[in-house]
């Protein structure tokens, strides 16, 4: 495992959009260990892989009192209610934003097993999937 490089504003990077992940193989097993560990050092909740360089659709979440959690092709299916959250990102480390974010979201996920999943996300998670998932499509806090 290795701590990686995570990019900040304005690499382009963070502008372009990621692709799927067609095969879960042992580069993309290696490639999520690496963003937990990078996640875990940066102390965030949530890292997406173009931030470290990598457009495949890959975020990682650190769930607190869970282990940390590796999400491939994350989509959004529904979201519920209305809020308005202060929100820090990794790749705009001095700017805090106040935005509104839903109070849950119905988001799928295939897991490291290959296993597709559902699950409702909560809270401070549904706005951690919800602003991982904006990385995945190139949207951070300057296109918001
Ligand atoms: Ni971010």
């Amino acid at each position: 495992m290795s701590i990686l490089q995570i990019r900040t504003f304005p690499d382009p990077i963070l502008r372009s959009k990621a692709k799927p992940v067609m095969e879960i193989n042992d580069d993309i097993k290696n490639l999520t260990s690496d963003m937990i560990e990078t996640l875990l050092e940066a102390k965030g909740l949530g890292l997406a892989a173009n931030q470290v360089g990598v457009l495949k659709r890959i975020i990682v979440l650190n769930f607190p009192e869970k282990q940390p959690m590796a999400l491939i092709n994350p989509e959004i299916m529904k979201k519920i209610g209305r809020r308005e959250v202060e929100e820090g990102c990794l790749s705009f480390p001095d700017l805090e934003l106040t935005i509104t974010r839903p109070n849950s979201i119905i988001g799928t996920f295939t897991n490291l097993k290959g296993d597709r999943k559902s699950s409702t996300f909560v809270g401070v998670w549904a706005q951690a999937f919800q602003h991982e998932c904006d990385h995945l499509d190139g949207i951070t806090f300057d296109t918001l």
